[in-house]
């Protein structure tokens, strides 16, 4: 059986970030599961109707540039808790798990929906005003003109709404670790991850 590992948390909690270098430290596949509702948020923003457009992703779709503003994060939030655009994207989500040589998938739900038997789960997290800051520091380094205030405001926004949301909420799975990134930084937080990851790994 392909060793998979699913690494779930709020927005900007340095998932992404940790799951890439784990990835890479382990010579596994990596899928940002975010980077699905972002694509299908940025065509409905275009005009699709939300299930067409999660019907209809691509690979280019998650290559297309523009996925991390904070419009499309919004939109992606909003698309995510449709219950028909997230049937529609799991296929693609397991059959990505399951490829051999090992995956890390990062999202909401990885641990509790997609892959609820994975090897290893990691609930990563950080105080919102952390996280808000982090990414603030990142879209100001893209270019975007945005304020503390708003990114902090998106970022309880967002939360708000996937941890409400009836259909696979934002919640750590009962069998996994939490690890808070608040007072790490990041090199710290993917050490500890793959210490976490190795012990399972025997
Ligand atoms: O994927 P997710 O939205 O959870 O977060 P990310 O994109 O991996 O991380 C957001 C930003 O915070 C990145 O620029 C990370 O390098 C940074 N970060 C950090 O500075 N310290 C940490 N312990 C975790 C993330
Ligand atoms: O990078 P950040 O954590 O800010 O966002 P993201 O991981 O790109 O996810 C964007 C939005 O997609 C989230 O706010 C969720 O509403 C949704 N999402 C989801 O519902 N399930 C996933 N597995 C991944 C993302």
């Amino acid at each position: 059986m392909p060793f998979t590992i699913a690494i779930d948390g709020p927005a900007a909690a340095g998932k992404g970030t940790i799951s890439k270098a784990v990835a890479a430290a382990l010579g596994y596949a990596h899928l940002d599961t975010g980077l699905l509702y972002r694509a299908t948020g940025r065509r409905v923003l275009d005009g699709l109707e939300p299930l067409a457009a999660a019907q209809a992703l691509v690979a280019e779709d998650l290559a297309r540039d523009g996925l991390r503003t904070p419009e499309v994060a919004q939109a992606a939030s909003r698309v995510a808790a449709l219950p028909e655009v997230r049937a529609a994207l799991v296929d693609f989500q397991r059959a990505f798990a399951r490829r051999q040589g090992g995956a890390v998938l990062d999202g909401r739900d990885i641990g509790t929906v997609i892959c609820p038997d994975a090897d290893v789960k990691l609930f990563v997290t950080a105080s919102a005003e952390i996280r808000a800051q982090r990414r603030l520091a990142e879209l100001l380094a893209g270019g975007h003109d945005v304020t503390a205030d708003q990114v902090l405001a998106d970022v309880r926004e967002r939360d708000a709404r996937d941890m409400d949301r009836a259909d696979a909420p934002l919640k750590p799975a009962e069998d996994a670790v939490r690890l808070d990134t608040s007072a790490l930084d990041i090199d710290t937080a993917i050490a500890q991850a793959l210490a976490i990851i190795r012990t399972r790994q025997g």
